[in-house]
């Protein structure tokens, strides 16, 4: 373990002593992707070593934690409005408050939380997560408020606690940052160049999940596709050796870009058998002239061409995307060569999102940008779209057997059970406990917007 780490043992060890008859709490809420999931889950982890336990009721933690997203506007809205509610609670019982993640890589956002905040205790980056046991330290010992972003490259730092949230299902992050700069988005600025997980950490932590009993791992990047384990060892290496690991039954991953599509990694899909055979794919624009705009590195008809090819090696496979509408310069043709790429590929879930300014990135910058009713029809009439491509793909399961990895019971339905196909629908169905965590045949005998409903075989 990197001496890094070693000290932040340390700090845990120091923290339970001074907390350890104080029964302390911490809550903590997280606004971004599933890698923001994840490094909640480290952070959940180092609490927990510390002695902290886990509430959901934020007004009686005595700790709050807020991982914060900025990949699009809303969020800075939210998190200044909890910043603001939590302001009282601190006053009446001296909560502290610590905020990270990648809206913190913004100097913009940190001056405000400095000028109009300054109650905030810590403040730390995503190139730091692992010294927040020394920060908590230095809090309860001394009180001073902490401030640790760099900007410098972040390390891969290995062997952190993580309590994680699910018992079937975990995130498995294997790279870190992103090196392609598509003109529209932050996350480069934010999480910096792309680092790769050693193989033998990966490997070795996904096989300590199987003995603890999960049974699906989802392979998580910002770029998955272009990991990178040295000596030849690529992303398709990686999806055959986590294939052999007994006890797993699916693999996931999110997400590939595009371009690097390579044949060795559809051949991998094709031929790992947990491996599932949906993939997120993410066009963000059917447009030509946009998608070189964006940076993204592909035409139209590339992409169009990949789909087919995936479709010619792999049996049965479906689709995902992310679309952005509204981009700057976007003409109503641009928009019609979207609607057409959604038309071809029947995607089984669209993540549609309205263009958001990001201070700092090209797009920001561009003239031509789309006044926001444009937008938003925009977003209506592919949303249509989308919803009627989702009913027709419904139908398509109507009589047929799927295996389904069983999570638990329904939500809305006590006697119900629930999991997911392989290509990710929910499906409802009857049947006894001891199906959960195993995977079930079942024959759907309807279909619903958002799930499937069937009979155990
Ligand atoms: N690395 C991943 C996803 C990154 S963020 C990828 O390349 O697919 C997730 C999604 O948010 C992106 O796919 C994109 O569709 C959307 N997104 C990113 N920046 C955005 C912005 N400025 N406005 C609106 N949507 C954005
Ligand atoms: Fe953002 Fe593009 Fe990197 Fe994805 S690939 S994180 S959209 S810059
Ligand atoms: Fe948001 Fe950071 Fe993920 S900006 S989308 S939490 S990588």
């Amino acid at each position: 373990m990197k001496k890094e780490i070693e000290e932040q043992y340390v700090y845990m060890k120091n923290v339970e002593e001074i907390i350890k008859d104080k029964k302390m709490t911490y809550s903590i809420f997280t606004m971004g992707c599933q890698l923001n999931e994840n490094d909640s889950e480290k952070i959940c982890g180092m609490l927990e070593k510390m002695g902290f336990s886990k509430i959901e009721e934020q007004s009686k933690a005595d700790l709050v934690v807020f991982n914060t997203c900025c990949v699009r506007e809303n969020a800075e809205d939210k998190l200044f409005g909890k910043v603001g509610e939590i302001k009282k609670q601190k006053e009446d019982r001296g909560t502290i408050i610590a905020i990270c993640g990648c809206m913190m890589q913004e100097e913009h956002i940190v001056k405000k939380l400095h000028s109009s905040y300054p109650y905030v205790d810590i403040i730390f980056g995503t190139h730091t997560l692992h010294k927040l046991p020394e920060h908590i330290y230095e809090i309860l010992k001394q009180r001073k408020k902490i401030d640790d972003v760099i900007d410098v490259e972040g390390d891969v730092y290995e062997g952190l606690p993580i309590s994680r949230t699910d018992n079937i299902k975990a995130s498995v992050t294997i790279m870190y940052g992103c090196n392609n700069f598509c003109s529209y988005c932050i996350v480069p600025y934010v999480r910096g160049r792309e680092r790769s997980r050693k193989k033998e950490d990966i490997l070795n932590e996904i096989i300590s999940l199987a003995k603890s009993g999960y049974k699906e791992i989802t392979l998580l990047g910002q770029n998955v596709n272009s990991y990178n384990g040295g000596k030849n060892y690529k992303f398709a290496n990686l999806l055959y050796d986590v294939n052999k690991i007994p006890g797993i039954e699916r693999i996931r991953f999110i997400s590939p870009h595009p371009k690097d599509f390579t044949d060795d990694v559809i051949n991998a899909v094709a031929e790992c058998d947990k491996v599932c055979k949906i993939i997120h794919l993410p066009l963000q624009s059917g447009s030509s002239n946009i998608l070189k705009i964006m940076n993204r590195k592909y035409s139209k008809e590339q992409y169009l061409e990949l789909v087919e090819k995936m479709r010619k090696t792999i049996p049965n496979v479906k689709f995902s995307t992310d679309i952005i509408v509204g981009f700057p310069s976007e003409t109503e043709q641009d928009f019609e060569e979207t609607l057409d790429v959604v038309k071809k590929v029947k995607f089984e879930q669209v993540y549609m999102f309205i263009y958001s300014r990001r201070v700092g990135t090209p797009g920001d910058k561009m003239e031509n940008q789309i006044p926001e009713e444009i937008k938003h029809k925009r977003f209506d009439k592919l949303k249509k779209l989308v919803e009627s491509q989702i009913e027709e793909n419904n139908k398509e399961y109507l009589g047929t057997q799927q295996k389904v990895l069983v999570e638990g019971k329904s939500k809305n339905n006590e006697n119900m059970l629930t999991g997911r196909t392989d290509s990710g629908k929910v499906v409802v169905f009857k049947g006894n406990e001891e199906c959960i965590k195993k995977i079930v045949n079942v024959t759907i005998e309807s279909d619903h917007m958002w799930y499937l409903q069937g009979k155990i075989e």
